[in-house]
């Protein structure tokens, strides 16, 4: 059997991983009524930035692309359209028997697409996911792969609810699981140990002003000495924050009172940790805030984290404001205290009124503000969702197997 893996876009990465993983497991393990499986991986080149791509290929232990369709950033149209041009060529040559494609990213589109038009199998990973909000470049994403794949792998209860209500046939979708938290538990253990200090000084963005309130850590591990020390961190008194989307970084009017909330309110309080994404930092410096982000006493921003890094600082967190639908899951799984800076998500179980850690607040600094005095006060509570167990990315190489429609 051979199988052809799409990767495009930062979170793919971590639910790849462990399904490669099994494939070589799999493997290993042939016997004389098994057929060995020919596994390649192409990556789209959609995120290319050392930083969005390559440290999650050697953290996560990903076998470096086959093949790389190098499309890099552009209008989505000319994202999907020339991954689709390129993609066509891998397949036509490489004849797999099954595509698989995971997550919502214009790559998983693309190739879904593309697979299908030339009769090729199509699986996808993280099935069934649905915000209902058709203005997110994700939920066309998400409607069209689960169109046309034949087999739908799903994360929970309500992803298949959602299938079965677009009148998918039961014999496509399996319950899988989670697959992102087969890679938060084989990696845990190993960025438990990271030290918060060290992450926060080899990520600094240069240029910030790095005034941090209650110089109290004793820090003695950075490389320059003009660093001030960093205080209260190891112990969690920080908050952790992400935002990329379209929707809240693309508009002055949304972006500017947001930004003053953050600088003005959640750094007054506690250093608010920030990972900041291209998208992100491009239209901060668009809208004239990039001095302010730079020079706001507690505010520190960080460039993309690793994932080690990143499950470090989620572990310790005393809030974590996000827009990513995958730290809503690893904080669901962590327990941490979460603010969805949006106004729906395709991952209610994540919500706190499903037994998660997260609350929607949308973009709306009334509401967050409101949310956010009410959440600082949580402790953290932990929800492990029915198969996100660690164990996700073998049944998804077993659905495969066992398909037979
Ligand atoms: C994409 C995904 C989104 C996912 C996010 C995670 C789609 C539709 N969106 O959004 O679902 O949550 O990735 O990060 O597929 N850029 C860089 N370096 C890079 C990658 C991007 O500088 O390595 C810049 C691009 O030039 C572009 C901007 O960041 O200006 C946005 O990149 P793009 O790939 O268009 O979408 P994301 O916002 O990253």
């Amino acid at each position: 059997m051979k199988l052809i893996s799409i990767v495009g876009a930062r979170p793919n990465f971590m639910k790849i991983a462990p399904f490669i993983h099994s494939i070589n497991e799999y493997n290993k393990l042939i016997t004389q009524n098994s057929e060995f499986i020919i596994h390649k991986l192409v990556h789209t080149g959609q995120h290319y930035d050392d930083r969005m791509s390559k440290a999650f290929f050697e953290e996560l232990n990903i076998p470096a692309a086959d093949i790389n369709l190098g499309i890099g950033s552009g209008t989505h149209a000319e994202q999907v359209g020339n991954t689709m041009i390129a993609f066509e060529k891998v397949l036509i040559k490489e004849k797999p028997d099954w595509i698989i494609v995971v997550g919502d990213v214009n790559a998983t589109l693309a190739c879904s697409v593309t697979a299908k038009k030339l009769h090729i199998k199509v699986c996808h990973i993280e099935a069934g996911l649905r915000s209902g909000d058709e203005k997110m470049p994700e939920e066309i994403n998400r409607l069209v792969t689960d169109r046309l794949s034949d087999l739908l792998l799903t994360p929970d209860k309500f992803s298949i609810e959602n299938l079965k209500k677009e009148g998918t046939p039961d014999n496509k979708i399996e319950f899988v699981g989670n697959i992102m938290i087969d890679t938060l538990e084989a990696n845990k253990d190993k960025s438990s140990k990271l030290k918060i200090s060290n992450i926060i000084y080899s990520n600094l963005l240069i240029g910030n002003s790095y005034k941090i309130r209650d110089a109290s850590l004793d820090f003695n591990n950075h490389h320059n000495p003009n660093l001030p020390p960093l205080g209260g961190l190891e112990g969690g008194d920080y908050a952790l924050m992400t935002m990329h989307r379209p929707s809240n970084v693309d508009t002055k009017e949304v972006l500017v009172p947001l930004f003053s909330f953050l600088t003005d309110e959640v750094a007054k309080d506690m250093p608010l940790l920030w990972a900041i994404h291209p998208r992100s930092q491009k239209m901060l410096k668009e809208f004239g805030l990039w001095g302010k982000a730079m020079q706001t006493e507690n505010l520190i921003l960080l460039h993309p984290l690793g994932y080690h890094e990143m499950l470090r600082l989620n572990m310790d967190a005393k809030i974590m404001l996000t827009d990513s639908g995958g730290l809503q899951e690893e904080c669901c799984v962590l327990g941490t205290p979460c603010l969805t800076l949006r106004w729906n998500t395709e991952r209610p179980i994540t919500l706190r009124k499903h037994g998660g850690a997260s609350v929607l607040v949308g973009n709306n600094v009334e509401k967050i503000r409101k949310e956010y005095l009410d959440t600082i006060n949580f402790q953290r509570s932990p929800l492990r969702p029915e198969l996100w167990d660690g164990k996700t990315a073998v049944r998804c190489l077993q659905s495969i197997l066992n398909y037979n429609n």
